[in-house]
C-alpha cells in the first residue's frame, strides 16, 4: 500500500453563528492561537499536525483556513474547533448552527502514472508532478461519517491496484504429487457431452444426467466418510438467495457486482398489476422483459456466491461458550452462481455449480489443526483414492480477492491453499477447491465474540463437486476400466438410460 506520509490536506469552513461576532475578534484570535497551539496537535508527532493560517470574521460568519499533515487532518481539526469556539461564543449567548465546506482540497503523492477515474464527493482529480489533487465536495456531517478518510483509503488502494495491476496475484507452490501418466488426454466436457452424461441448459449451466450424478454422489460419499464423519462435522441448511446485509458485512459489497447474480422483487404481487404481462405473454409468446423491469423492484442482494458468508448470520452478536469450540459445520443444500466471462468452458468453469462447503471456528491454534486435518485427509482421499496428479498452492485468501484486493493476508498463519490438479488435454493446471484460514474476518466482520475473549478465528473448505470431477475425467476419461479400483467400487455399476436415436 502508498505510504500515507507526504498527505497534505487543506479545508476552508465558515462557522454559520446565530449572531454577529465583529466586537468579538480578540476572543477568536485567542482560540485560534491556543486550537494551533496544542488542540489542532494533539495526538501528533512534534512538529506534525493542523494548522489554521488564516481566519476572517464577517458578521455572524467566521472563516477559517486550515492546513495539515496526515497526523490530525484538516477536516478533523475544523470538527476539534467546534467546542473551544463554541464555549467562547457562548459567553457572548452565540451559537454555531453549522459549518459550511467551501473548500477542501487534498494531496496524495503518487509513483509512476495514475489514471484518474470517478469518484462520488470527488469533483475534481488532476494527476501532476507526483501527486494526485482531488478537490472534495462535502458537507460537514460527511466528514463526521468519515467519508473523506474513505475516500483517501479507496485512493490508495486503487494507487497499489494501478501500479501492480494483476500482477501482484500471489501465487507459491507449497507440494506437488508424482506425476500420473494420465489415461485419457481428451477434454473431459466434450466427453461427458458425446456420451450424453450432460447437456448443456443455459450460459454456465448444464443438466446432469444419471451417471455422471451417481459419480457425484460417489465424490460425497467419500467426503462424508472421510472427512465429515471422522473430524465431527453438523450440517446445516444455510440461505442461498443472499441479503445485501450479509456482503455488506463479509466484504463482498465491495466487489461482487460484475459477477453476482441479482435478485429483485415484484414491486407488488397484486395480480392486477401484472396482468398486462401475463396478457402481452398469451397474445404475442414472447416475454415481455421491458415491461417486467418496471415492474420489479431494486435488488434485495444475490444468489449464493462464496457460500459460508450467510452462515455467520446465524452467530452475529452472540457470545460463544469457550467449551463449544471448536465449532464444526458444513453447508450442501444449494448451488452457488458466478456470472462468469462468456462462451461455454465445460464443467470447469460455470456459472451454477454445486460444492460442499466445510466451516471451522475456535482459537487459532484450533483453527489451524482443523486444517491440518483437512490437508491430511484430502490428500489421503486424491492420493489413494482418486489417484489424482495433484499439487498444493498458496494463493490470494479467497476473502481478500473477492473483495477485490490481491496480494497475500497481513496476518502470519491466515491464507488460502489451493488444490490444483493436471489437465492433460490442456496442459495446465486447474484449481479444484481450496482451504482457507480466515483468521478474524468473520467473527469481526459479523460481531461474534469468544467468551474468554481470546483470539477468535474461522476457516472454510469448499469442495466443489464439478470441479473435483473436471480434475478426475481430465486425467481418468469417463471408462469406469480406467478408474483405480477403490474409487470403482464406491461408484457402482453406472446406469446404463436415456439412448436418443
Ligand atoms: N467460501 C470459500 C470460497 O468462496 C470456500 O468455498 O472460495
Ligand atoms: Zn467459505
Amino acid at each position: 500500500m502508498q505510504k500515507e506520509s507526504e498527505l497534505s490536506f487543506h479545508i476552508i469552513g465558515r462557522f454559520k453563528l446565530s449572531g454577529s461576532i465583529t466586537e468579538m475578534k480578540e476572543e477568536i484570535g485567542l482560540v485560534v492561537k491556543k486550537a494551533n497551539m496544542e488542540l489542532l496537535k494533539r495526538g501528533a508527532p512534534k512538529g506534525c499536525g493542523a494548522e489554521i493560517v488564516k481566519w476572517d470574521i464577517d458578521d455572524d460568519v467566521l472563516t477559517v483556513d486550515i492546513k495539515s499533515d496526515r497526523h490530525v487532518r484538516a477536516h478533523d481539526a475544523l470538527l476539534r474547533l467546534r467546542k473551544p469556539l463554541a464555549n467562547a461564543l457562548g459567553k457572548h449567548r452565540v451559537g454555531i448552527r453549522g459549518i459550511e465546506i467551501e473548500k477542501f482540497t487534498i494531496q496524495v503523492p503518487t509513483e509512476g502514472p495514475f489514471k484518474e477515474f470517478k469518484i462520488p464527493f470527488v469533483k475534481h482529480m488532476h494527476h501532476k508532478d507526483g501527486k494526485i489533487s482531488l478537490a472534495l465536495e462535502v458537507t460537514e456531517s460527511h466528514i463526521e461519517d468519515k467519508i473523506p478518510d474513505r475516500i483517501i483509503t479507496l485512493i490508495m488502494e486503487k494507487i497499489a491496484a494501478q501500479h501492480y495491476g494483476g500482477k501482484d496475484e500471489h501465487w507459491k507452490l507449497l507440494w506437488s504429487s508424482k506425476e500420473k501418466a494420465p489415461k485419457f488426454t481428451g477434454d473431459p466436457t466434450q466427453e461427458l457431452i458425446n456420451r450424453k452424461w450432460i447437456r448443456h441448459f443455459a450460459r454456465g449451466q448444464w443438466i446432469y444426467g444419471p451417471q455422471i450424478t451417481k459419480v457425484f454422489r460417489a465424490f460425497e460419499h467419500i467426503i462424508e466418510r472421510e472427512i465429515l464423519n471422522p473430524l465431527g462435522y453438523q450440517e446445516m441448511i444455510l440461505p442461498k438467495a443472499v441479503t445485501w446485509d450479509v456482503w455488506k458485512r463479509s466484504g463482498h459489497a465491495k466487489a461482487i457486482y460484475p459477477e453476482m447474480y441479482y435478485i429483485c422483487p415484484p414491486k407488488t404481487r397484486d395480480p392486477e398489476y401484472w396482468e398486462e404481462v401475463m396478457d402481452y405473454y398469451k397474445i404475442t409468446n414472447d416475454i415481455p422483459l421491458d415491461m417486467i423491469r418496471e415492474k420489479i423492484g431494486a435488488p434485495i442482494g444475490g444468489l449464493c456466491y462464496a457460500q459460508c458468508p450467510p452462515a455467520w448470520m446465524f452467530f452475529k452478536g452472540e457470545t460463544i461458550a469457550d467449551d463449544e469450540f471448536p465449532i464444526r459445520f458444513f453447508d450442501r443444500s444449494g448451488t452457488s452462481h458466478r456470472y462468469e466471462s462468456g462462451g461455454i468452458h465445460g464443467i470447469e468453469r460455470l456459472d451454477e455449480f454445486h460444492r460442499i462447503e466445510v466451516v471451522w471456528m475456535g482459537s487459532p491454534e484450533q483453527v489451524i489443526e482443523g486444517a491440518n486435518k483437512l490437508h491430511d485427509a484430502y490428500a489421503h482421499i486424491f492420493n489413494d483414492m482418486l489417484d489424482l496428479q495433484w499439487r498444493r498452492v498458496e494463493v490470494t485468501p479467497w476473502f481478500m480477492a473477492q473483495e477485490g484486493l490481491a496480494g497475500k493476508a497481513e496476518n502470519e498463519g491466515v491464507g488460502t491453499t489451493d488444490y490444483e490438479a493436471y489437465l492433460p488435454y490442456k496442459k495446465g493446471w486447474l484449481e479444484f477447491q481450496n482451504v482457507s484460514i480466515n483468521g478474524d474476518k468473520y467473527p469481526k466482520g459479523f460481531n461474534v465474540k469468544l467468551q474468554s475473549k481470546g483470539e477468535f478465528w474461522s476457516g472454510c473448505s469448499g469442495i466443489g463437486l464439478e470441479r473435483w470431477g473436471a480434475a478426475f475425467f481430465a486425467q481418468k476419461g469417463l471408462d469406469p476400466d480406467d478408474w483405480p479400483n477403490k474409487f470403482r467400487k464406491i461408484v457402482g455399476e453406472l446406469p446404463d438410460v436415456f439412448k436418443f436415436l
